[in-house]
């Protein structure tokens, strides 16, 4: 099972290969935004993958258009709904509100 490693709260939490990482980050008990319950509509589980992108899906249209919308995103920009693990350890950074 790969393990989440979250910024800035320094939280790990083991995640089943295969859940989104949003999955990961409630199982945590971070506070993270997720209004449209991850349908990439939103945009509030906006996250940065600061490692272990490459083990992670990778970026569907929604998602990328959604991105596309949102301020301050970056390279390792992810909407954490859509973000879904492999069999790798990342390490994710939530954005303080
Ligand atoms: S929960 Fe809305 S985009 Fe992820």
């Amino acid at each position: 099972m790969p393990v989440v490693t979250i910024q800035p709260s320094g939280n790990t939490v083991s995640a089943a290969a295969g859940s989104s990482i949003l999955a990961a980050l409630l199982q945590a008990g971070e506070k993270i935004p997720h209004k449209c319950d991850g349908k990439a509509e939103c945009g509030s589980c906006h996250i940065f993958v600061q490692e272990g992108r490459k083990s992670i899906s990778k970026i569907q249209r929604a998602e990328n258009e959604k991105l596309d919308a949102i301020v301050g995103v970056g390279s390792k920009s992810r909407l954490a709904c859509q973000a879904i693990l492999g069999e790798e350890d990342v390490t994710v950074e939530v954005p303080v509100i």
